[in-house]
C-alpha cells in the first residue's frame, strides 16, 4: 500500500544532504516544513529591516527537536537498538518519547525534578517514556546519561549524538528554500548549543554547494542568569524562567563558538523580564505563541536593533524553537484573570462597550 503524505519529514525531503547510510528507513512523524512567518510588529519599515519567525513549535511534538530525533531514532532502529536515553529540560524528552514510540523502542528520559514545564512532562509520560527525575539540574542529568551507553545497552539521543545535528541542520536548508536566500542575521536561543551548531552546518553546506552566496551572522541568545557563553565558562547554578535553556555547561561548546566566530556573529543575553515581554509582544501583536525560551531570540533582536547593531535593509530570521502551549503556567501567570459574569450574560455588553471606548 502506498501511504500518501504531502510532507514526508526531513529525511525524505533532504536525504541526499544527510550523512546517513542510504538504506536507513525513516522513522518520521512528518516533521519539518515549518512556516516562516513575517513579523510586521517586530520589523522596522523605515529602516527596511524585515523580521521572520521560523516557527518550529509547529513540528509534531511542538519543538525543533523533532528534526534531530527523526534521524537519531531512525539510526537507532536501523542499528537494532532496543532503548534510547536522554537528559532533558523537557522538549528533548517529549520528542525522544514520541519518536521512540513510533519506532517501537523504549525511551528513558532523565529530567531535573520540578524544573520542566507541565506540557512537556505530559508528552513524555503519554508517549510511554520511563521518566526519571533527579534533584539536580540539566547538566547533572547530562553527566548521568552520558555514562549509560557504557553501562547498559542504550543509545544516547542528546545532541552529542551527531545524527541529531544532521536532522536539525535541515532547518537552515528550509529557511533558505523558503526565503530564496540566506538571511543577513539569524537569531536563535542557545542552551545545550546543539541547534546553533546545526544551523551553521546547514548554512555552510548550502554555501559549499553554491546554493547560497552570503551566509547569515549567527546571534546566539541566552538567558541572563544562564549564559555560560557570555561568561566564557560553564556556570554552576543556571537560573531562568525559560526552563528549556536553564543550562550551565553546554555540550556543543566548541561547535557553537565556531559557528559564531566563523559567521562573524555574537552571543548575547536577556533577563527574564525582557524574555517575557518579547513572548507577550509576539502573542499580542503577531498572533504567534511561543514558549519563553524561544522568545529569547526576539528579545535579543529587539535589544540589538535598539542599540543600532542591525544594518538597514536587512533580512532577519529568529527561530522560535518551541510552542507556547508547552508552558501554559507561565502564560497564565503573566495574563489578566478571566472576567466572571452571571450565566445570563449580564454585564458583557457594558464590558465590550467600555473596552472599545
Ligand atoms: N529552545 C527550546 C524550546 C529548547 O527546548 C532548547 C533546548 C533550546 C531552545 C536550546 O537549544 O540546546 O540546541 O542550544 N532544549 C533541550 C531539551 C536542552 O532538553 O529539551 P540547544
Amino acid at each position: 500500500m502506498t501511504v500518501r503524505t504531502l510532507n514526508g519529514g526531513v529525511i525524505a525531503a533532504y536525504r541526499d544532504r544527510l550523512s546517513i547510510p542510504p538504506d536507513v528507513e525513516a522513522i518520521h512523524i512528518n516533521e519539518g516544513n515549518t512556516p516562516l512567518v513575517h513579523l510586521p510588529a517586530v520589523s522596522d519599515r523605515k529602516r527596511n529591516i524585515d523580521v521572520y519567525a521560523k516557527c518550529e513549535g509547529l513540528n509534531p511534538t511542538g519543538s525543533f527537536k523533532d528534526r534531530g530525533m527523526t534521524v537519531a531514532l531512525s539510526i537507532a532502529s536501523h542499528n537494532g537498538s532496543k532503548a534510547v536515553i536522554c537528559a532533558s529540560t523537557g522538549n528533548t524528552s517529549a520528542s525522544a518519547a514520541a519518536y521512540a514510540a513510533r519506532a517501537g523502542i523504549q525511551a528513558f528520559v532523565v529530567i531535573p525534578a520540578g524544573k520542566i514545564s507541565v506540557g512537556k512532562l505530559a508528552q513524555a509520560m503519554m508517549h510511554g517514556a520511563k521518566v526519571v527525575q533527579i534533584g539536580g539540574n540539566f547538566d547533572d542529568a547530562m553527566d548521568i546519561v552520558k555514562r549509560m551507553p557504557e553501562e547498559a545497552e542504550v543509545t544516547l539521543v542528546n545532541s552529542v549524538n551527531p545524527f541529531r545535528l544532521q536532522g536539525q541542520k535541515t532547518a537552515a536548508f528550509e529557511v533558505v528554500d523558503q526565503l530564496g536566500c540566506a538571511p543577513d542575521y539569524h537569531f536563535l536561543p542557545v542552551g545545550n548549543a546543539g541547534n546553533i551548531s546545526a544551523y551553521w552546518m546547514g548554512y555552510v553546506e548550502y554555501g559549499d554547494a553554491g546554493i547560497v552566496g552570503a551566509k547569515p551572522r549567527m546571534v546566539g541568545c541566552q538567558a541572563a542568569r544562564a549564559a555560560p557563553f557570555l561568561v566564557g565558562a560553564p556556570i554552576e547554578e543556571p537560573e531562568t524562567i525559560a526552563t528549556a535553556i536553564r543550562i550551565g555547561n553546554p555540550q556543543s561548546w566548541n561547535l557553537a563558538n565556531t559557528a559564531v566566530i566563523e559567521s562573524n556573529g555574537w552571543f548575547r543575553s536577556s533577563d527574564d523580564e525582557k524574555i517575557l515581554t518579547a513572548q507577550k509582544l509576539l502573542a499580542e501583536r503577531c498572533g504567534v505563541f511561543c514558549e519563553p525560551a524561544s522568545a529569547v531570540s526576539i528579545a535579543g533582536f529587539c535589544d540589538e536593533i535598539e542599540k543600532g547593531n542591525i544594518q538597514d535593509n536587512s533580512v532577519v530570521v529568529c527561530t522560535l524553537t518551541g510552542h507556547g502551549l508547552k508552558d501554559p503556567e507561565i502564560a497564565i501567570s503573566q495574563s489578566p484573570e478571566p472576567i466572571t459574569i452571571p450565566k445570563g450574560g449580564e454585564g458583557l455588553r457594558d464590558l465590550i462597550l467600555s473596552s472599545l471606548d
